[in-house]
């Protein structure tokens, strides 16, 4: 095992906080690589990429080789007080390959529509209004927390049936549940602490279900998903309806604000750009594009590798771990033309793999790319002045393994 202080690769804080200069030196030698401590196959290239997420019977989403990231006893202890006081998740959509993949996949994707989507803009629009109008009034604010966080967050949290004011309960809940994946230096103390509090949640939602199952007709997201199933089909179970939650909120809510926080950053890095945007409305969609290629909110999933395979020239063991990292294929040269730079009119910045490919691409990309519409056609609208208020300084952001999770970010405004 290498030391953090001679040793450069994905599990150190440096590498963490700006990964992308170390994807493009290791790119330049290989477009997949191993990391040595912690025995990981990274497959970073943009085809590549493609092709693992294609091929689902070599690349499983089955967690069978885990986060190898994470000690094992500290899994362990996390998972034990699932059982022992909530419930053990079960292994459904995301962590599953077809064909189970598609029972839950094709009833969900009767939720998540464009049209429901369309149908919950005027609420994304209120609660965006709401956190503009409390920065405005003061004139200043630490944007991640008062407007990257809040924004997906009071939105998951009302569907679940929590007022405004509850928003800071389901804020801690959503950060335990992540903390397995997300805390690579977690304690055994600490992951008690942590499964606790999803127990909680556990215990909360359960009580959720049975209520619409009780009420049948809700338009929120928690009802249309409990009542989703065709005549034909078998209900969710509660087991089911538990592990979902957790992939909607781990899935949904954190990378949301990642992408919000990137955007920001992004727009006062680039003034010209963001004069831009303000002048000609039409690039949005465009600009959205660009802020996912670039600062990927989800650096990187796992996959299990069930059988020997050769990618790119680099022999990947049977049972390994491997990590498809879309913010590398984001940086791909042989895709996208200078890379490194951000540029919202380029015309093939739609192309990333942001929201992954294939079959588990992301149930909630258009509701995440409508929040981050809706927060920026609103902010441009109402906001005429954005200045930083305090420099971005290393570490910009926490530790985290896969997620672009943005420490802080003082704005001033007008
Ligand atoms: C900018 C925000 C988001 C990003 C970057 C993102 C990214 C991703 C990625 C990369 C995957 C592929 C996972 C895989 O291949 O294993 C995925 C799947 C998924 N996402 Fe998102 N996501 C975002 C927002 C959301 C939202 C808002 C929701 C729901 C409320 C959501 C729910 C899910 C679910 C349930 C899956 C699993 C789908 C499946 O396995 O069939 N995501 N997301």
């Amino acid at each position: 095992m290498t030391s953090e202080t001679n040793h450069r690769g994905l599990t150190t804080r440096e590498v963490q906080d700006n990964p992308f200069p170390y994807y493009r030196e290791q790119m330049a030698k290989c477009p997949v690589w191993r990391e040595d401590d912690i025995n990981l196959y990274v497959i970073a290239g943009h085809e590549e990429a493609r092709a693992a997420l294609g091929d689902l019977k070599t690349f499983s989403s089955k967690p069978a080789a885990g986060n190898r990231a994470v000690k094992p006893e500290v899994v362990m202890a996390y998972m034990k007080v699932l059982e022992e006081k909530g419930w053990m998740h079960t292994p459904i959509l995301q962590r599953v390959d077809p064909p189970e993949h598609g029972r839950a996949r094709k009833i969900l994707n009767r939720v998540f529509t464009p049209a429901q989507v369309k149908a919950y803009v005027p609420e994304i629009e209120e609660i965006t209004h709401g956190l503009v109008d409390s920065m405005l009034a003061r004139g200043e604010c630490e944007f991640v927390k008062e407007f990257a966080l809040p924004l997906p967050g009071k939105f998951i949290a009302r569907h679940l049936g929590l007022n405004d004011a509850e928003y800071p309960r389901f804020r801690r809940w959503a950060e335990a549940m992540l903390s397995l994946a997300q805390r690579n230096d977690m304690t055994v103390e600490e992951a008690i602490v942590e499964a606790n509090i999803e127990v909680e949640e556990q215990h909360f939602v359960v009580a959720e279900f049975e209520k619409r199952r009780m009420n049948p007709g809700g338009t929120d997201l928690i009802s249309l998903i409990v009542h989703a199933h065709g005549e034909d089909e078998e209900p969710f179970t509660t087991t089911e309806l538990i592990t979902l939650m957790h992939q909607l909120i781990t899935g949904g809510f954190e990378t949301t604000t990642g992408a919000l926080s990137a955007a920001m950053v992004l727009l006062l890095r680039h003034p010209d750009q963001m004069q831009m945007l303000r002048d000609d409305r039409s690039l949005m969609p465009n600009f959205i594009e660009e802020v996912l290629r670039y600062d990927a909110p989800v650096q990187g999933l796992w996959r299990s590798v069930t059988c020997p395979v050769n990618v790119a020239g680099v022999d990947i063991p049977e049972k390994s771990a491997a990590m498809v990292r879309y913010g590398a294929a984001n940086r791909d040269p042989r895709v996208f033309d200078k890379p490194d730079e951000f540029d919202i009119r380029r015309p093939n910045a739609k192309n990333h793999i942001s929201f992954g490919f294939g079959v588990h691409f992301c149930l909630g990309a258009a509701l995440a790319r409508q929040q981050m519409s809706s927060a920026f056609h609103i902010l441009l609208d109402r906001v005429t002045e954005i200045e930083l208020a305090a420099p971005l300084e290393y570490p910009m952001y926490d530790r985290s393994f896969f997620l672009r999770p943005l420490r802080e970010l003082h704005l001033r405004v007008r």
